[in-house]
């Protein structure tokens, strides 16, 4: 078996206080087989994807009283190495993220080549290069995301918003990272320029085989560029498949009420919300933590995690109603 580009394996990401404990990332696992790759997060706002993406960049809030788990990238594991060299060989370099409603915190009064470029002119950094370099490098990261070279001299109020998304891609691009983490990366745009993102981000995927961990409450979008999707509910990982698989053949209960409820315009069926609104994360119900707003709940949901049931060789769902007999 070969060694996955991202493994990640029962990751906890919990916020104190310890007496309202929110388990934000709650026993995640997940993984990006090669470059060249997408994987789509999906799922309702509040069920943990942001502090997920957080927590693979190890970004981590005073707030954070639980951080573990193991995160291994191309077999090497980060979770055992020290702050200081996640910092200097991991984050941005290989891991690179732009982060939700990152648009507007955009430094006002810099010019974006300088906000692009600043990582390789820290004087102390481990990516210190010449000034002249650093320039080369910025108009590269500029061709790759689709901008001119003149816009390096423009400051973020001289930008549209499309012009933004791309600049921060470059920013996250600076580094050469293998995987990019893009947390709603395209919430804030209107449609026409949301569609013009999407294809540079294929582009990006197919060109220059960067791997994406694509971070979103829309799954028709996903399902736009990513290659697998895993479905997160409650800080959970409740479904992974091909995107195809979690479309067409649906398996978790979550996951069909998630596709029903995007609004399509040729659908002739109204979109059907799904009732209720997802649990508070410091006091998850017991048992599977969707069978409250289940409609074919069993007793026993309530009382004991679901088993993950292999539907396909890569098609994962953690259900009671998909395990053979379904006791009580
Ligand atoms: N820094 C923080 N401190 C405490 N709680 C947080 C913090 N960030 C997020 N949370 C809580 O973690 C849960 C998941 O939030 P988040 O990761 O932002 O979800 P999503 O991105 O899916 O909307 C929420 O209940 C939120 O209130
Ligand atoms: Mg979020």
């Amino acid at each position: 078996m070969s060694t996955s580009l991202l493994e990640v394996n029962n990751l906890e990401l919990h916020y104190g206080p310890e007496s309202s404990r929110v388990r934000a990332v709650n026993d995640v696992s997940l993984s990006i087989h090669e470059s060249g790759r997408a994987l789509g997060i999906v799922g309702e706002s509040g069920c943990g994807k942001s502090s997920l993406s957080l927590a693979l960049m190890r970004m981590l809030d005073n707030a954070v009283i639980q951080y573990s788990g193991s995160i291994k990238m191309e077999g090497e594991e980060l979770m055992t190495m020290s702050d200081d060299e996640f910092r200097q060989q991991i984050r941005w370099s290989r891991i690179s993220m732009v982060p939700q409603g990152s648009m507007n915190a955009l430094n006002p009064v810099l010019r974006l080549g300088d906000q692009i470029s600043e990582p390789l002119l820290y004087k102390e950094g481990p990516h210190k290069t010449t000034k002249k370099e650093a320039v080369a490098r910025t108009n590269e990261v500029l061709n790759m995301v689709g901008l001119s070279e003149d816009i390096a001299s423009r400051y973020p109020h001289e930008l549209s918003g499309g012009m933004k998304q791309r600049g921060l891609l470059a920013m996250a691009l600076i580094l050469k990272p293998q995987i990019i983490i893009l947390d709603e990366p395209t919430s804030a745009l209107d449609v026409s320029v949301q569609a013009q993102i999407m294809n540079l981000l294929k582009k990006l995927k197919t060109d220059f085989g960067l791997a994406i961990i694509f971070v979103t409450h829309d799954v028709a979008l996903a399902s736009d560029i990513c290659d697998e999707i895993s479905v997160a509910y409650a800080g959970k990982i409740v479904e992974t498949g091909t995107a195809e698989q979690i479309l067409r053949d649906p398996q978790h209960p979550y996951t069909k009420r998630l596709l029903v409820s995007v609004p399509t315009i040729k659908s002739p069926i109204p979109p059907d919300f799904i009732p209720g609104s997802p649990p508070n994360l410091s006091d998850l119900p017991s048992g599977c933590h969707f069978h409250p707003r289940c409609e074919n709940a069993l007793p026993i949901c309530s009382k004991q995690i679901p088993p993950v049931i292999a539907k396909g060789t890569k098609h994962l769902a953690q259900c009671w109603l998909l395990a053979d007999k379904p006791l009580g």
